[in-house]
């Protein structure tokens, strides 16, 4: 299993074969099963009915790693656009952002503007914006950026960051993050790290994730808990539980697609639910993290494939 998740992760970056995916009919249909559509709209029609649902939701403009500054304010656009709506359409949501996405590979002070304006902006709505964590290469400065911007006084609170539990350096960042009143949203990461920076095994991931859920929720800042593994999930309620934490003080989130049943029996059961949306005509290299995580899910798309 892990040589196939490092498979799917290094095809994650073949620029051939993410050419071709994202420009042919079939690539786009395949990628339906975790990419909410290619348009805003279809991002606000799912958003809307995830929230029917009693679910929050976290929007992503999907693509990573521009080229140029004019994709970096292009791509900030449409968050911009995305808050706008959320405001008018009175939706549950949020925007999640990468900063490479917003230049931070051409030049970080690039990025840190953005996200300034994006978080200005999302300040001014009553929404957030949340960081995502890219690979470890960037977790420094993107640590830096959220802690610059949360330290000043209007955009305190706007903004927030995420901690992969697979990275040695996560549990003093939490405490640190804590200390500073930011919120968190916490998973087990995505990318494929060194093992002198992330645990190899993932048994060390997962009591890594569980030590630091339990930071966490006994923090006062409202966090979130990203995951869909159930024994996750079991460990950060029954800690709630015995620590008379309510429900209402943290989030699970899961991503769009992904275990609908258990976001359903969760929302049911009293918890909060933030759905991760993902939606753009750049959904390769996302679509092939989700892959990597779980190689049976090429079987179950290639059935369904046939069933269209
Ligand atoms: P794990 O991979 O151990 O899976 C547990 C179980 O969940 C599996 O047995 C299966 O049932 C189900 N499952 C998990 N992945 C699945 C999939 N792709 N398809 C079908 N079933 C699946 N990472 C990162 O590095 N930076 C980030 O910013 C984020 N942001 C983020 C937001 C949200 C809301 C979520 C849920 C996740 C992320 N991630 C992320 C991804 C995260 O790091 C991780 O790769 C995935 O969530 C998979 O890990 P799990 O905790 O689900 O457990």
């Amino acid at each position: 299993m892990p040589l196939l998740r490092s498979a799917f992760i290094a095809l994650s970056r073949n620029r051939l074969l993410r050419r071709f995916s994202e420009h042919s009919s079939i690539g786009t249909r395949l990628s339906s099963r975790f990419v909410a559509g290619l348009e805003i709209e279809d991002a606000l029609r799912v958003a809307e009915s995830v929230n029917k649902q009693g679910m929050a939701v976290t929007l992503d403009s999907l693509g990573e790693s521009v080229t140029s500054e004019l994709e970096a304010y292009k791509a900030a656009e449409i968050y911009h656009r995305l808050l706008d709506a959320i405001a008018e359409r009175k939706l549950n949501a949020n925007i999640s952002v990468k900063l490479t996405q917003m230049g931070l590979e051409l030049s970080p002070q690039l990025a840190e503007g953005i996200a300034d304006d994006l978080a200005q902006r999302a300040a001014a709505a009553g929404s957030f914006v949340r960081m995502d964590m890219e690979d470890s290469s960037l977790t420094q400065i993107t640590l830096d950026i959220v802690r610059r911007l949360h330290a000043r006084p209007e955009l305190r609170g706007a903004i927030g960051i995420v901690i992969q539990s697979y990275l040695y350096r996560s549990q003093s960042d939490v405490e640190q993050l804590i200390a500073d009143g930011i919120r968190v949203r916490l998973c087990k990461g995505a990318y494929k790290e060194p093992s002198d920076v992330a645990f190899p095994s993932k048994a060390d991931v997962d009591s890594n994730f569980i030590r630091l859920s339990c930071m966490l929720l006994e923090s006062p800042i409202y966090h979130g808990l990203a995951t869909h593994d159930e024994a996750m999930i079991a460990a950060a309620k029954s800690f709630a539980a015995q620590h008379r934490i309510d429900p209402s003080r943290f989030e699970f989130q899961m991503l769009f697609g992904i275990r609908a049943d258990l976001q359903r029996r969760l929302v049911r059961e009293g918890f909060n639910v933030r759905v991760y949306v993902p939606f753009g005509r750049e959904w390769y290299p996302y679509f092939m993290r989700r892959l990597a995580e779980r190689p049976a899910n090429v079987i179950f798309l290639a059935k369904n494939f046939f069933r269209f």
